[in-house]
């Protein structure tokens, strides 16, 4: 029973004692982001995940980016506070349909987005993120062939962007699939100054009507600078705290779903993640990252190759 016990206070205690550093995505509630080391997108918490002396690293993120600071820091404890927070990226690409799509494709290579798992990453020639995307495809030559998997949306962007005929994996993330158009356009139309920010994972219909596309952390850095007063922000809308705690004078107001609101699209998955659940993680050293040494070497390659050509 954990009732009585000041979360805050008991995690910055066992944070000092076993000398764990605390890595939040953009995604995980106020709460956890006020209190983690770093904040950061995938790209950045993977860097860090590489770079710390901690000795535990706690990932309050999904699965695949724990298991990424697994795959480059081996020797460190990593825990998740709930092994549940999956994605639905990962989800739709199980490793022997990838390596299927693969064998099909003998004269491409596979191009992959960090949402995946371990062994898809293993399959995989060159990862990348929604920061890192964009500088990696443009040093691949235009006449290579390229599967770009899981998501759609981010290889279909690619593809408009680069003039380039990248073969899709047929996935989505579930939260950004969830921004419905008429009801942007309603509210662009009640706000007709503000500029619209959003992920790359948004479908087409949303990303066309961007003022700004990238990362969370390219999207937080275009909420610092933008001229006006009013942005609307079509990613997951945990990461307006930050932009309320860096601008508090300007007005953030996340895309709309269907209903109208915001709520649908939280990410179900970051949401697990609870002040609980990191307590415990770090009382327990539980639920914790373990990976065979040969697929931990695998994934490494690709992720190798994405840190040397995303720098
Ligand atoms: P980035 O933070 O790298 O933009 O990724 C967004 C995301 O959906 C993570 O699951
Ligand atoms: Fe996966 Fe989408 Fe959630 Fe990111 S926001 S973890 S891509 S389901």
């Amino acid at each position: 029973n954990l009732s009585g016990l000041d979360l805050r206070a008991e995690i910055d205690r066992l944070r000092k004692e076993r000398n764990a550093v605390i890595l939040a995505h953009y995604y995980q509630k106020p709460e956890i982001q006020d209190l983690a080391d770093f904040v950061g997108d995938s790209l950045e918490l993977s860097r860090k995940a590489a770079d710390t002396d901690a000795d535990v690293i706690a990932f309050c993120g999904v699965k695949f980016m724990a298991e990424t600071a697994k795959i480059l820091s081996p020797e460190k404890i990593v825990i998740l506070p709930d092994m549940d927070a999956g994605c639905s990226l990962e989800d739709s690409c199980p490793p022997e349909q990838f390596k299927r799509f693969r064998e099909a494709h003998p004269d491409h290579i596979a191009l992959t987005y960090i949402n995946c798992s371990a062994a898809v990453k293993a399959l995989s020639d060159i990862i990348v993120t929604s920061s890192s995307a964009e500088t990696i495809i443009s040093q691949i030559p235009p006449e290579q062939k390229i599967i770009f998997g899981p998501d759609r949306h981010l290889g279909g962007y690619m593809n408009r962007k680069f003039g380039r005929d990248m073969l899709l994996w047929p996935g989505v993330c579930i939260v950004h699939e969830a921004f419905s158009e008429t009801e942007l356009l309603k509210l662009k139309a009640q706000h007709p100054n503000a500029p619209v920010a959003a992920h790359p994972e948004c479908p087409p219909y949303i990303v066309d009507h961007a003022d700004y596309v990238g990362s969370t952390s390219g999207i937080l850095q275009f909420a610092k600078t933008f001229e006006g007063d009013t942005l609307i922000v079509a990613t997951e809308p945990h990461i307006i705290h930050q932009m309320e705690l860096a601008i508090p004078e300007k007005n953030f107001i996340g895309a709309p779903g269907a209903d109208g609101n915001c709520n649908c699209n939280i990410c179900p998955y970051m949401a697990l993640n609870t002040m609980e659940k990191l307590y415990i993680a770090l009382r327990d050293l539980s639920p914790r990252i373990e990976m065979d040494e040969e697929l931990r070497l695998g994934a490494r390659k690709s992720l190798d190759r994405m840190l040397e050509m995303a720098s």
